[in-house]
């Protein structure tokens, strides 16, 4: 194995975090999604379905670059605790907020300063998708919490996931292209 250059060593423990968070966040959702299913709340389910998808492709992402930097690609899952839909959400959005917020801003910076592209390429997939993961838990929540038994988190739902970064939509066609990475929008995963 290639060893990890001193100037990568803070980035690729970055890259490492990350890898951890997104594949913990993988088999959180699925967990979280199967639960929601149970509970009958089928858009909520959908929803953990194709975030989860979408932290599978970061992880993927990640996990590239940092054995392009030397590193391997290795992380612990812990077991997933799973507790009410409504408590899982905001498990969930708490997540996502603290990557939007804090963990990723920070790594990208880091990333910046070294001109790593590819790991500026990789943090700034995930950190957008982690908006968009954030505003869709956020409504889910709110939802849940009315108790709106006739509205999407009700009923099962497709999102749309971009296969190359994890750009993830409610609108089956909302731009030509991904409007992170620029993938056409055909290649884009249906999750329901
Ligand atoms: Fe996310
Ligand atoms: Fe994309």
């Amino acid at each position: 194995m290639q060893a990890i250059a001193e100037q990568n060593a803070t980035t690729v423990q970055n890259l490492l975090t990350a890898f951890e968070g997104e594949s913990n966040a993988h088999a959180k959702y699925l967990a979280f999604a199967v639960k929601a299913d149970a509970d009958g709340w089928l858009g909520a389910a959908s929803l953990f379905r194709a975030a989860g998808r979408a932290e599978q492709i970061h992880a993927a992402n990640h996990a590239r670059v940092i054995k392009q930097l030397g590193g391997e690609a290795k992380c612990t899952i812990h077991r997933v605790e799973v507790n009410t839909t409504l408590e899982n959400l905001k498990t969930a959005l708490a997540g996502e907020q603290y990557e939007v917020a804090t963990m990723y801003p920070g790594f990208l910076a880091e990333a910046e300063e070294r001109k790593n592209t590819a790991a500026i390429r990789t943090f700034k997939g995930a950190l957008e998708a982690e908006k968009t993961h954030a505003r869709l838990y956020g409504e889910a929540i709110a939802l849940l919490a009315g108790d709106k038994k006739d509205s999407w988190i009700a009923t099962t739902r497709t999102f749309y996931v971009c296969p190359v970064c994890g750009y993830t939509s409610e609108t089956e066609k909302e731009h030509e292209r991904c409007p992170v990475c620029n993938c056409p929008w055909e290649r884009f995963e249906s999750i329901r």
